[in-house]
Parts: structure tokens; sequence; C-alpha cells
């Protein structure tokens, strides 16, 4: 354990007029990796960003870009969003028949392949799926919006994930999405979180906060 914490600044909460110069001073602030939320106002009830969003941002910074989709469906886009410069996607498992195939097509597109659980999906869902994905993402609030307050609920189900992914002996991050703070990040890590996700708590304060709100979150 003791490793340090991955930390991924959620742009849903970057000044969308200045993307791209967002994208720079997170990076240049320590983030790890940039999260990306892609609404398509049907899986959830917003809209955000697409393909070309992300293929104009990717210049703008070396770290992975970590691309969370929550849309329906989802494998038609998944091509493009690879191809714009996701370094991770993530789908949803309520967005599609076919889990398996989804994840598997992630990969074969040379992407690193998540899997997304909304506060009522089960563990269980991943169960068969553990030597398919590399990244497994718990919502702690309900998709579709940033400012939200975290659900202590599902610090459960981060702890039973953890022994899943201990038992499968296999190198999968394991992330919190919604409502993360300096005040919650502690809980998130102690019940096994590899990385964390925020929007709110790291773009507050404007770009020369940035670097101390990330240090925040990470417990540095
Ligand atoms: C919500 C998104 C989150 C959101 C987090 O659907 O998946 O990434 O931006 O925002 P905060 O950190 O403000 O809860
Ligand atoms: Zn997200």
């Amino acid at each position: 354990m003791a490793e340090r914490t991955i930390i991924a600044p959620s742009i849903l909460s970057a000044d969308f007029a200045s993307l791209g110069q967002e994208v720079r001073a997170i990076a240049a602030a320590g983030a790890d990796w940039v999260h990306v939320d892609v609404m398509d106002g049907h899986f959830v009830p917003n809209i955000t960003i697409g393909p070309d969003v992300v293929k104009a941002l990717r210049p703008h910074a070396t770290i992975p870009f970590d691309v969370h989709l929550m849309i329906a469906p989802a494998d038609p886009y998944l091509e493009a969003f690879r191809a714009a410069g996701a370094d991770l996607i993530s789908v949803h498992p309520e967005a599609g028949p076919h889990l398996n195939r989804t994840l598997k097509r992630i990969r074969e597109l040379g992407a690193k392949a998540g899997v997304v659980f909304n506060p009522s999906t089960d563990p269980s869902v991943i169960e068969w799926m553990m030597d398919e994905v590399d990244l497994i993402l718990v919502m702690s609030i309900n998709p579709g919006f940033g400012g939200q307050k975290f659900m202590t609920s599902q610090l459960r189900k981060i702890e039973r994930l953890r022994a899943m992914i201990d038992a499968s002996g296999r190198q999968i991050e394991l992330e919190v999405d919604g409502g993360v703070t300096p005040e919650t990040a502690p809980l998130c890590r102690a019940a096994g979180a590899t990385a964390l996700v925020a929007g709110t708590a790291v773009f507050r304060g404007g770009p020369e906060a940035y670097a101390a709100n990330i240090a925040a979150l990470r417990g540095d």
C-alpha cells in the first residue's frame, strides 16, 4: 500500500471557454490523469462533450486521458474516442447488453478498459470479467452533474471491490468519482481506492489554487 494516489481532475468543472488552458493548468499543478465526462442527455440527464473536443484537448497535456462514457449505446463511439486520444475508456454496464464484448473492443483499440458502477449497481456485475478490466470506477453520486454530495453508502462497495481485485491478483485501478473532497478522499483511500476523480474540489479558487487543491486530495 502507501502508493501515491492518482488524482484525476474532472474538466466538467473547468472553464469551458478555456478548456485547453485548463487542461494545461491541471497538468502543471500535478494532476495524474485528465478525467473527461461524456454525457448524452439520454443515459444521463445532461449533455457535455464528444470526441472532437477530446481530440482538440489532447495536445495540451501528456498525462493520460481518462474518458468516462455516460452514453448509451457506447459501442459505436469507442473508436472515435480512442482515435481522439483517450487512454482509458470506461463504460457503464447499463449502457449496453454485452459488457464483455465492449471491454474487449476497448482493449483491441489499444486503450485500457474500465467499468463504472452506478450507486445501485452490484459488484457482481464484474465477477466474471476480472481479466477483461483495467479500471473499476465507483460512482459516489448519481452520474450527470458535478457538485453533488458524496454517498457514504458506496464506501462498503469500494471495500468489496478492493477485496475482489486483491483476490484476482490483477493490477486493476480502483477509482472513485463524485463528491470527492479533502474530507471524503481519506475515506476512499482507506476503503481501498487508488485513484480519485474530483471536479469541484480541484477547480474551486481558480488556477492559482489547483496545485494546493490537488495536493490536499492526495493527502500530501
Ligand atoms: C458526474 C461525473 C463526475 C463529476 C464529479 O457524472 O462523472 O466526474 O464531474 O464532480 P464533483 O467532483 O464536483 O462531484
Ligand atoms: Zn466522471
